[in-house]
């Protein structure tokens, strides 16, 4: 009997979870998406191609992969079909390999216009939402009435979508808002309506499964999957900087329940971080630079969002945050990325506890994004050197100052670093 194996996004997303996953492709017959939707955003480069996977499991490039969207995932039915068809475009063919829960979730054209009407209702305190109607469809899936995919199969579809989307007009009207202000895809709603029912229709040409037996399944097979995590742990519903989170358990607690795998089948737990962090959207950032070197970060790491555009935030390395990641999904291994980002740099801030209340504290508070958190740094030395040859010829070894900074994180999260990252390109990666 195999385990599940996760890997999970620990900062504030973006970390580099498509590339890793897509890495570790080979080893793993499925590729499993857990939680979020089209808010996502990951990033594979390989051949000097570029994709970017919304809510396809980033095994999507492994022919002998197959990919699940699990029961947790939320799916907007033309953001999908933009994804299948553009892979399709590029040779990939995803009609036997991706099969999708028929327990997921449906983004409908509404939840979009409400994600805008109540970011325009919060005026200044706004989530910075990616807009693609995360919030709404979450809200309607624990209120009990929202519509799961396998209901498009039905022949009361039309009609329970148009009841649903007479309560989102209203919750509309109530916020003031005014629906021809908003373009979905650049397109008004109107249209964008009749694409989505176009994309329901060519959805139904997939596989709807019971994902939460077929994942099971291939366990006591013996097989090997990986579920892939969306967003990151400081962005999660619970234990993020609430309300600036996003509305799904993105820890590894939320993998048995996004996919119906009970918590003993958890194996490895791989934890990705960027050497700095990032964040996109609102909310508290306690390590956030303002300065030249904030701006080299988002330059030299090419920081804009994959999913929106906006330019990231950048900071420095956040240890307290790191550790509450680990803790929260009992993370195994270690990845660390985007290394090379920082290859300039003499010297390197890490974070190590917060100014809070006029005490020094370690921890992330109950209200972090109310209160002050001002970080209490420590300096190491930059290794101040190119990683890895662009001929790649050469063996690619870790220089000196970098060991020393990864032992350093290593001791004070206290969780092996596996993985090193250097480059979007799939296999510019030093093993440890
Ligand atoms: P995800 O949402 O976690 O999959 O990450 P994104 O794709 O949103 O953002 C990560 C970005 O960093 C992408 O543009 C990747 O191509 C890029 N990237 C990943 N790993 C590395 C790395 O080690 N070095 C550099 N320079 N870029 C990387
Ligand atoms: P990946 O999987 C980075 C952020 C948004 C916003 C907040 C809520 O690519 O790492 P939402 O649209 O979920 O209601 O937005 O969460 N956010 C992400 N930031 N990477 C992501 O995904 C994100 N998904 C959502 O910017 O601050
Ligand atoms: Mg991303």
């Amino acid at each position: 009997m195999a385990k599940l194996d996760l890997l999970l996004g620990l900062q504030w997303g973006d970390e580099g979870k498509g590339k890793v996953v897509d890495a570790l492709t080979p080893k793993y017959d499925m590729v499993c998406r857990f939680q979020g939707g089209p808010n996502a955003g990951h990033t594979i480069e390989f051949d000097g191609k570029k994709f970017v996977l919304h809510t396809i499991p980033s095994g999507a490039f492994n022919d002998k992969c197959i990919n699940v969207i699990g029961n947790g995932v939320i799916i907007d039915a033309k953001i999908l079909k933009d994804e299948i068809d553009g892979l399709a475009a590029a040779g990939i063919d995803l009609t036997q390999r991706l099969m999708i829960s028929n327990k997921a979730h449906l983004i409908l054209p509404t939840h979009r216009v409400l994600d805008a009407a109540n970011e325009k209702a919060l005026g200044k305190m706004k989530i910075g939402s990616t807009l693609k109607g995360i919030g709404p469809t979450y809200t309607d899936k624990t209120a009990r009435r929202g519509l799961r995919i396998g209901d498009i199969m039905m022949s009361d579809f039309k009609i329970r979508y148009e009841n649903i989307k007479a309560k989102h007009y209203q919750q509309i009207r109530d916020l003031d808002f005014d629906i021809n202000e908003v373009r979905l895809d650049g397109m008004s709603f109107a249209d964008y309506e009749k694409v989505w029912f176009d994309a329901v229709d060519f959805l139904k040409t997939f596989r709807f499964v019971e994902s939460e037996y077929l994942i099971n399944k291939y366990l006591d097979e013996g097989k090997s999957v990986l579920a892939e995590g969306a967003q990151g742990s400081m962005l999660d519903v619970d234990f993020g900087s609430y309300p600036f989170v996003t509305s799904s358990s993105v820890i590894a607690a939320g993998a048995c329940s996004g996919l119906g795998v009970a918590p003993g089948r958890i194996g490895k737990v791989y934890g990705i971080f960027k050497a700095y962090c990032t964040r996109v959207g609102t909310g508290p950032f306690p390590t956030e630079l303002f300065d030249t070197t904030g701006e080299m970060l988002r330059a030299n790491g090419h920081e804009f969002g994959a999913t929106t555009g906006r330019p990231r935030r950048t900071g420095w390395l956040d240890i307290p945050a790191l550790k509450y990641a680990c803790m929260l999904s009992g993370v195994t291994d270690l990845m660390m990325m985007k290394s090379d980002v920082m290859d300039e740099l003499q010297e390197i801030k890490v974070c190590m506890g917060y100014e809070y209340k006029g005490q020094v504290i370690d921890y992330l508070p109950y209200d972090a994004c109310t209160e002050t958190l001002k970080p209490v740094y420590t300096t190491i030395k930059g290794w101040n050197c190119k990683i890895g040859d662009s001929d790649r010829k050469t063996e690619v070894r870790i220089p000196e100052k970098l060991e020393e900074y990864i032992r350093f994180i290593e001791e004070k999260v206290g969780v092996p670093i596996k993985f090193v990252s250097y480059s979007p390109d799939r296999n510019d990666n030093i093993l440890r």
